[in-house]
């Protein structure tokens, strides 16, 4: 038996590679077995029981728990620093799960104007049909946000940076104010990654990541993860159960496997997004770079003080005319134009088409967006050769 592991002492790079992982898996695989079992076999009622009270450790049905989903919820709890962890079916299962557990008719949530598209439709369209009211605030009127929430709460939704203009939220100030009033604070974490950002260290009642982004890294599979204390993932884990949002175990397998590097990718993503929005930003034909790291970023202080990193997306529009951003895009030889980002290679997609299709011109407008701009998940290809590709589509258009 090894000595057990003091995680808060070990260094994240470590951690993404060992967490979950330090005990050998049965036959002595090194590596965590895809468990593809719906259900599991008791030859002792008793123990069955057992197992299915909680009262002993141990899997009944593949909807409630599973070996690898396990495994993978182990790793991000270590690297989130957390007490528990539970997973989902997609980031977005995550965030719904999360919101219709803790709220009922007649509370009121305390949001941003500009989450990711998916989150907003649930803030405008769902909650409300349930009687929950939702307060949208600017994104970074941070003296309205404390305004809203002493106005009283049951929870205040964060995400930073936001997706796609990325703009910054201060997590630590925020929830001092949402302690004061008892509110959840809630904050999405998939553009920083653990790796930069972790925001229970900053007084956060739960984490969100949508795994399909930095964490897989590889764009194959979608997952959602949350981290807490354990009474509160209980709670939405138990919400997930009956709901039925679970991970698919093949899935966590990806997912997990991913994980393994993410430390390492995200150095890279870091370096590669800074170098590549440094560039724009100098460019003649670029109109404004929004990327954190830029020291003209609004939010680039905030973003110093609670960020080890800035992460692998930037936006940027163009100077000129709309059309010159399929033109652009139809140039660039080492970027996917998709809908999606947190990938080890490069994706170019306008907000339009990709996180905000679901919105109207004027609530894109309204949200900062401009219709000429294109969101950029800067993969870990090498950095030159990445300027080069833009350098061509730019000088082309
Ligand atoms: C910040 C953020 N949160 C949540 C989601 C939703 O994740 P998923 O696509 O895994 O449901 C996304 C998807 O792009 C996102 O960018």
């Amino acid at each position: 038996m090894k000595k057990k592991i003091s995680w808060k002492k070990i260094k994240a790079e470590t951690q993404s590679v060992w967490a979950g992982e330090i005990e050998s898996f049965p036959h002595g695989a090194t590596q965590s077995p895809t468990v593809n079992s719906v259900a599991y076999a008791y030859d002792d009622l008793d123990e069955w029981v057992q197992v299915s009270k909680g009262g002993k450790s141990g899997h009944i049905y593949g909807r409630n728990s599973n070996p690898t989903l396990d495994v993978l919820e182990e790793k991000i709890r270590i690297l989130e620093g957390a007490e528990a962890a539970t997973s989902f079916s997609s980031g977005m299962a995550a965030i719904s799960n999360t919101l219709f557990a803790n709220l009922k008719p007649g509370d009121k949530v305390v949001t941003g104007k500009d989450t990711y598209g998916g989150t907003s439709k649930i803030f405008l369209e769902f909650l409300p049909q349930y009687d929950i009211e939702v307060k949208l605030c600017d994104t970074t009127d941070h003296d309205l946000i404390e305004k809203e929430v002493l106005n009283g709460c049951q929870l205040l939704y964060l995400e930073t940076p936001t997706n796609p203009t990325l703009k910054i939220q201060d997590i630590k100030r925020l929830s001092t104010i949402g302690k004061k009033v008892d509110a959840l604070v809630v904050v999405d974490n998939t553009l920083a990654t653990p790796i930069n950002q972790n925001p229970l260290d900053l007084g956060a009642d739960i984490v969100i990541h949508s795994a399909t982004k930095f964490l897989c890294g590889h764009s194959d599979a979608l997952g959602g993860l949350i981290c807490g204390n354990k009474k509160l993932i209980e709670k939405i884990f138990h919400f997930r159960e009956i709901n039925g949002a679970t991970l698919a175990p093949n899935a966590a397998y990806l997912i997990l496997r991913g994980m393994k590097t993410l430390a390492l990718r995200m150095e890279r993503h870091n370096n590669n997004a800074m170098q590549l929005a440094n560039y724009l930003s100098k460019h003649r034909k670029v109109d404004s770079v929004y990327y954190p790291g830029l020291n003209t970023n609004p939010g680039h202080n905030t973003a110093v003080s609670q960020m080890r990193g800035f992460g692998g997306v930037l936006s940027f529009s163009l100077k000129g005319e709309e059309s010159l951003i399929s033109n652009f895009i139809s140039k660039l030889r080492f970027a996917h134009a998709a809908a999606h980002l947190g990938s080890v290679d490069t994706i170019v997609g306008p907000p339009k088409t990709t996180s905000h299709v679901e919105n109207t011109t004027k609530e894109r407008s309204d949200l900062g967006i401009p219709e000429n701009m294109l969101r950029c998940s800067v993969g870990i290809e090498n950095i030159d050769d990445i300027k080069t590709d833009f350098d061509q589509a730019l000088k082309s258009i």
